[in-house]
């Protein structure tokens, strides 16, 4: 089993500069998310370097190897390879950098699509590669400090940030991100209801 260091030092090698620096911002991202709302540090500090590992596969290499690795694709990840960088990581970040904990293995894998139910630590990382200290958009402070206060609260202004640049872009909505979306609506109104 390899330390954070060795994980770090391989991965290095293998993403871009710019995309390894953008892993240490969510790994960080996620150690502050973690002690503000009591998730195990180790877990969010290691899924948040890895989540990214598998964009060091080129993209016309994404389909053949999620294929090889079994990973059942639905038609919008068959149209939008990129997608399935976040599924192939989970099975990069084991096979590659012997990561068998499943809590780090699916938070890699629900990444960029977000979906149901989600424990903290999938909605930590999902959060963390939206608001780490090298991203810069229209709205990302706001994020910041929702994320800070408010997993849910944050996780829906994330959902609707991605989905409009979904729509802007004129491409399919992954299911996942809908059903993400869906549950933590219809949990808030069940909530108001009681
Ligand atoms: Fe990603
Ligand atoms: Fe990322």
């Amino acid at each position: 089993m390899m330390n954070y260091n060795q994980v770090a030092e391989k991965l290095s090698q293998c993403l871009s500069t710019k995309r390894f620096r953008h892993s240490l911002g969510v790994s960080q991202t996620a150690i502050d998310l973690a002690v503000r709302f009591g998730v195990d540090i180790e877990q969010a500090k290691l899924a948040g370097l890895l989540h990214d590992c598998a964009r060091a596969i080129p993209s016309n290499n994404l389909l053949p190897t999620a294929a090889a690795f079994g990973i059942v694709m639905n038609d919008v990840e068959y149209c939008q390879p990129v997608l399935l960088h976040a599924p192939l990581g989970a099975c990069l970040a084991k096979k590659e950098y012997g990561v068998t904990d499943p809590h780090i293995l699916k938070a890699i894998a629900l990444h960029t699509t977000g979906g149901a139910n989600l424990s903290n630590l999938e909605k930590i990382i999902y959060l963390a590669d939206f608001i780490e200290p090298g991203r810069d958009f229209p709205g990302v402070d706001k994020l910041r400090s929702l994320a800070l206060n408010d997993l849910d609260a944050a996780m829906l202004a994330a959902y609707d940030q991605s989905l409009h640049y979904v729509i802007e872009k004129g491409v399919p909505i992954h299911p996942a991100s809908i059903e993400g979306r869906n549950y933590l609506l219809l949990q808030r109104q069940k909530t108001q209801c009681k």
